[in-house]
């Protein structure tokens, strides 16, 4: 496959864009949405190919390629999200009540490493604001929604179960592709989530009220260890959630360009973009081998390519979602990459459903 060259984006919109505060960034660059449908896309146009359909809990997907939690925490884009290529989208993530989230500057970009650190501290408008605007709202692709905790010390125990279930409760009435329990933000007050006892609690009170059956994925971190994941596919398994979504940003920065001086004055935050894309990937095999057959896995950690794009199929994800690609490569970055894939899928005579776990000896689930 021939080298991408930088586009428009690239040269012209991003140098703009990267004078900004990239929070300030963020915000102008969704305005700026609705122009897309006025714009095409440059290579490939709006064709995405017949090759790259999949599905996700039994609904059928026109391609794999998802908007990752975070880029619309408050539902306010769902109209805009499939004029960049986008083949689903997770909303959120969405918190019981609204929150400020952390004291601002609490993005910075690693240039370096085309990476992001955020500290955002689950900001949003709270479950009943979002719950609104996503009945009124016209999404232009399927929808999936992130949940998580409060962040308010004070809700810890059995309140951060009942915290999570009050959000899905004002929400499952929302027609949606999944929903998807954030219980991995690195940027909260307390880190413990992803405890075992937490996280069966917190299962077992979201499939008590799924009376919808809404199809629940478990969003785990990138810096989870085996016999972590060991404990959390049996609980996954016991409470018949529908998969993982692998994974969310890293408190690891060992494998940064960036220099630790730089690093030290941003302070803490979660790690997204490329560097952490190599952890994700070892995840995702060492899930493949340990999950149900008809468990699903979500890829999510540093995508830019269609070989990127490939290669967590082929470890085993059966979709994949991206976030911090969009800062670094412009709005059409997910046509390229259905594109990119489509190609490497077209190589090597494959369809998508083909692919998925063909590097670790897998057969898709068919669900
Ligand atoms: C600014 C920012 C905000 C995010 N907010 C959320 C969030 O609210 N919920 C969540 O589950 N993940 C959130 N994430 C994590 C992303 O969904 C994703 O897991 C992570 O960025 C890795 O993917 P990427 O390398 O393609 O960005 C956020 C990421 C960034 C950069």
């Amino acid at each position: 496959m021939s080298e991408r060259r930088p586009g428009l984006y690239e040269k012209l919109i991003r140098p703009l864009l990267f004078r900004m505060d990239p929070e300030e960034a963020h915000h102008f660059a969704q305005r700026l949405l609705p122009l897309l449908s006025i714009l095409k896309p440059q290579s490939g146009g709006w064709q995405i190919s017949p090759r790259l359909a999949t599905k996700i809990a039994g609904t059928r997907l026109a391609n794999p390629i998802g908007l990752a939690a975070g880029f619309d925490k408050n539902a306010t884009h769902t109209e805009w999200l499939s004029l960049m290529g986008f083949g689903f989208a997770e909303i959120g993530s969405v918190t019981a009540q609204p929150r400020p989230g952390n004291p601002k500057p609490r993005i910075f970009r690693l240039i370096e490493d085309e990476a992001v650190i955020n500290y955002l501290g689950l900001n949003g408008d709270g479950a009943e604001v979002v719950a609104a605007r996503m009945r009124a709202a016209q999404p232009s692709l399927p929808v999936a929604l992130s949940i998580a905790k409060t962040n308010d010390p004070t809700v810890v125990g059995d309140k951060a179960a009942k915290d999570f279930v009050t959000t899905f409760s004002a929400m499952k009435d929302i027609p949606m592709l999944f929903a998807s329990i954030n219980v991995s933000c690195p940027n909260t007050h307390e880190t413990k989530l992803q405890e075992l006892d937490m996280l069966d609690a917190v299962f077992q009170e979201l499939t008590k009220v799924n009376s919808n059956h809404i199809p629940l994925f478990v969003k785990l971190s990138p810096d989870s260890d085996r016999e972590l994941l060991e404990n959390v596919v049996s609980l996954v398994s016991r409470h018949r959630l529908s998969g993982y979504v692998v994974g969310n940003t890293s408190t690891d920065r060992s494998m940064l360009k960036t220099t630790k001086d730089t690093l030290t004055k941003i302070g803490p935050g979660g790690l997204s973009g490329p560097p952490i894309r190599a952890k994700v990937v070892a995840m995702i095999r060492q899930l493949c081998a340990l999950k149900q057959k008809e468990q699903q896995i979500i890829a999510c950690g540093g995508i830019t390519s269609g070989a990127d794009a490939f290669q967590v199929i082929a470890a085993g994800a059966d979709a994949l979602e991206l976030y911090t690609g969009l800062v670094y490569h412009g709005p059409y970055l997910p046509f390229t990459i259905a594109q990119e894939l489509a190609e490497i899928l077209e190589q090597k005579g494959m369809n998508l459903t083909e692919a998925i776990g063909s590097a670790v000896g897998v057969v898709a689930a068919s669900v």
